[in-house]
Order: structure tokens, then sequence, then C-alpha cells
């Protein structure tokens, strides 16, 4: 647990939590404390099917003396430039003056760019990038319906501009949503691979954190209670998601894990998985748990340390061991957790050709912002070939 003597950092958890069954029920009370008064709800055709958005729309109760005054359901898996600016428009058109999400990472994120749009009666693009805001902005509850992403204490989102074929980000304080409701009903109806891929992207976000260059002490506390949660709660919610008691667990591991990375940041394994995950089509956290493993053995002789620490978290007794057998006791144990959770390991189970594999794949990796922080310095790009090899 080591730092240097000169160490400084800053830490930030602004967004307030309330746990518990059935607390969407304190959605308007939330709402109302944020000076709210007219909520836009922001969700997803699935959330809609599985009667969720309906049981939020009557916790704020319509109608007089209600507080629901519009849904906007049209946000896709992917969510764009244009969806953002949709739900704006109608948010505008009702006069909303706070919004609640409904979902997972796109459903926040949509809602993270309407909050932008309606807080400054500006055009999304206007604020890509970072730190492009300098107030609060229209009043953000949100209530997950995955247990993976942490979207709901970050500070960041990222659309697509479907014009010009990129991923935009936006990066900003001011984005952090106010409140987050983290209620397990609303997650019981997450089917199994769904519940691992996202499961498995909180795990990934609690070891990037531990072995971020930007680590320090407050997100490893976080990370390494993650790391133990979803260690003994995830292979449970795969096999049984009805319960709300392992659902509940898992809900509070994403969210810490999610403030560790969005304080301490992700490394490697996301930027291979924002790379490789766009071009082949795969799911973000099944791609994080593909190169998990790979990764940790990749930075191993960088930082042990940091890698005994999660092994540990993850049970395994590494006080015999040496940093190398500590280093592959953490790629194992993960690696083991996802094949428990029946995620396929290799990309080869996903459909990708090993002629996929190139150099221009590699140097593309090195572009996402996520590498920065990597532990391991990724010099030449061809040396992430081996790792995808490795992955395939
Ligand atoms: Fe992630």
């Amino acid at each position: 647990m080591a730092y240097d003597a000169d160490l400084n950092f800053n830490f930030v958890y602004r967004t307030k939590i309330v746990f518990g069954a059935g607390s969407l029920r304190e959605a308007p009370i939330e709402v109302a404390a944020l000076g709210g008064t007219r909520v836009l709800l922001v969700t997803d055709p699935g959330v809609v099917k599985l009667g969720l958005a309906k049981r939020v729309e009557a916790a704020l109760g319509q109608g007089s003396g209600g507080m629901h005054v519009g849904t906007y359901a049209d946000v896709p898996s992917d969510s764009s430039i244009d969806t953002v600016e949709r739900g704006a428009a109608l948010g505008r058109e009702m006069k909303a003056d706070a919004v609640v999400s409904v979902g997972g990472g796109s459903v926040i994120d949509t809602a993270k760019g309407i909050a932008i749009c309606l807080g400054t009666g500006h055009r999304l693009v206007e604020h890509e990038g970072c730190n492009t805001l300098s107030k609060r902005l229209t009043p953000h509850v949100v209530i997950p319906t995955t247990a993976g992403t942490g979207s709901e204490v970050s500070y960041a989102a990222v659309v697509k501009d479907a014009e010009k074929h990129r991923k935009i980000l936006f990066v900003d304080w001011f984005i952090i949503p106010d409140t987050a409701i983290l209620d397990p009903e609303l997650t019981v109806g997450l089917p199994p691979k769904l519940t691992a891929a996202t499961g498995m992207d909180a795990l990934t976000h609690a070891v990037e954190s531990l072995h971020s260059l930007q680590r320090e002490p407050i997100a490893d506390a976080l990370a390494l209670h993650a790391i133990r949660l979803i260690k003994e709660y995830l292979p449970q919610a795969v096999e049984n998601g009805k319960d709300l008691h392992v659902r509940g667990q898992m809900l509070i591991a994403a969210n810490i894990a999610g403030c560790a990375f969005s304080n301490a940041q992700v490394g490697l394994v996301h930027a291979m998985a924002h790379t490789a995950g766009a071009r082949f089509g795969i799911h973000h956290g099944h791609a994080n748990s593909i190169f998990l493993p790979h990764v940790i053995r990749y930075n191993g002789d960088a930082c042990a340390d940091r890698y005994r620490l999660a092994a540990e978290a993850m049970g395994v007794d590494t006080r015999a061991m040496n940093d190398d057998a500590a280093v592959e006791a953490a790629a194992r144990a993960c690696a083991e957790l996802a094949a428990r959770c029946g995620l396929s390991a290799r990309l080869r189970d996903v459909g990708v050709a090993e002629s996929a594999i190139t150099a221009e794949l590699a140097e593309a990796t090195t572009y996402d912002g996520s590498i920065v922080y990597n532990p391991k310095f990724v010099g030449e790009s061809a040396s992430l070939i081996p790792v995808y090899k490795a992955a395939w």
C-alpha cells in the first residue's frame, strides 16, 4: 500500500446515495430536495417493457400535485448527440426543471447530456471535452437498472456523433448526478449474461483504480471493498437474479468501484475494451472481462504489489508467493470469476478473427485516453499485439 512521501490528490464523491429495496419511492423527496418540481423521466424501451418506468412515474406522481411531466424513452443502447438533443427538446417543451434517469450506462449518459442542454440552454456539442461548465446543472437523480458502469457517480459521459462516426466525450465535475437511488428491486430483471458482463465491468473499474498511476488511498479503500463484494456476490447474482440482498450488494459494489475509478481513472484494460469493443461489437463489460487477466500479466512487473492486494481481496492467500506468483494469482482469480459467471474468455469466442489483430488495432488502442493512467508505459504499440494474441 506504499505511496511516495509527496503523495497529493483530490477526491470527490459528490453524489448522495439512497439505498434500499423499494427506495425508488423516495424519488420525489430527492427531486424536491434539489429544488425540482417538474421531472423529465429519461429511460429506454427495455426498462419501459419491464414496467419499471411506470413504477417511477407513479412514484413521482402525475397530474395536479404530481412531479412527472414527461417521459423520454427513446434511448438506444448506443446513445447519440441526436438522442440527447431530442430529449432536451422534450424537456424544454414540458418545462422540466429536473431529470430522473432510469436505466443503464447509455440512459444515464444521455440524461447527463440532457441536463447539460437544459441547464445551459446550449447545444450539446458546445460542451464537448473537459471542464466546459461553470455551474451546477438541472438537478439529476439516477436510478440504475444495472450494477456495473458506475455512471451514477461519474463525471464523464460518452455519446456517439453519428454523422462523423466517432464517440464524443464530456468530462466535467458538474455532470456528476446529484443523487443515486440504488434500489435492488430495479435490477432483479437483468438477465444472467448482462448481470455477468456488467459485474465484470465493475470488477475492472476496481482493479484498474488499484493499479492506476493516479491511485490514491481513498479510491484504494473503495476498490478493495468492491472487489471483495464482487467476488462474493456476482456469481450469486448470475445464478439467482431474484435475490434482493445479492442484487443490493452488487449495486453497492458497482457504485463504489465507479467512485474509485472516477477519481483514480482506469487503464489499458479499458483502452483495449473501448477499441476492440467498438470495432467488433463486443459488450463493454465482456470485453473488459476478456482483457483483464492478460493486462494484469502485461503490467505485472510494474505494480506487482497492487495485484497482490487485488488477489488478497479475491480471497487468495499470497503470503508465501513471490511477486510473479501473486500477479498470476490475481490474473487467474479474475479469469476464474468470469468463467464461473458463464462469460467466454477469448476473442475467438465472440467472433473475432485472428487476422483482425493487426498493428493498426494496436496503434488505435494507444489513442484511447485511458492508456495515460496505465501503470506500465506503453511505448511501442507493437507491444500490445502479444496481449491481443493472448486474449484471442
Ligand atoms: Fe467500464
